[in-house]
């Protein structure tokens, strides 16, 4: 899951009346949070009890489900999420040197966001280009081959975050 260092403020006036249509309806779960995310591009954690108090359901219960639903995120995610390839293909040829280097380079750890939410880091299982391993995704682009130069080629101009 990814986080921020520090998450910003949210104003959750923004949200009070999208709650409010859904009050007492607690199948609308999943639609509620799905235009939440829409609205701040992550659930922020402080509206989770409106959420709750609104569809009469627990917090735990309404925080059991974001966490379950992989397409929905308590934690600020960047513009672009960059992806390292933890399979073992990449792993045997070099996919753990690679991620230390995406970490120098954008300052994050796995799991984290830069400041300025330009980058989400992650690593993600097999993506089934073996052949071209170690890998790298960035959005939809799959990088093959990755080696010190061609991550400093990607996000070079970040170093020293
Ligand atoms: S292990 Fe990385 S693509 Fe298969």
């Amino acid at each position: 899951m990814a986080k921020l260092k520090k998450p910003p403020k949210v104003n959750i006036k923004q949200v009070e009346k999208l709650i409010s249509d859904y009050k007492g309806r607690k199948w609308g779960l999943i639609p509620l949070a799905e235009e939440i995310q829409e609205k701040f591009g992550y659930i922020p954690p402080e509206v989770i009890p409106h959420i709750a108090a609104t569809l009469r359901l627990f917090p735990a219960q309404v925080q059991g489900v974001i966490t379950f639903y992989s397409q929905l995120y308590t934690h600020p995610r960047g513009k672009n999420i960059a992806r390292v390839c933890r399979g073992t293909a990449c792993h045997v040829r070099g996919g753990k040197s690679i991620l230390k280097l995406v970490k120098q380079h954008l300052g994050v750890d796995e799991g984290e966001t830069t400041e300025d939410m330009e980058y989400t880091l992650e690593t993600v299982a097999c993506i089934g280009v073996c052949a071209l391993a170690p890998n790298l995704v960035v959005n939809n682009k799959i990088y093959g081959n990755m080696n010190p130069k061609k991550v400093a080629a990607i996000f070079g101009s970040r170093g020293g975050h």
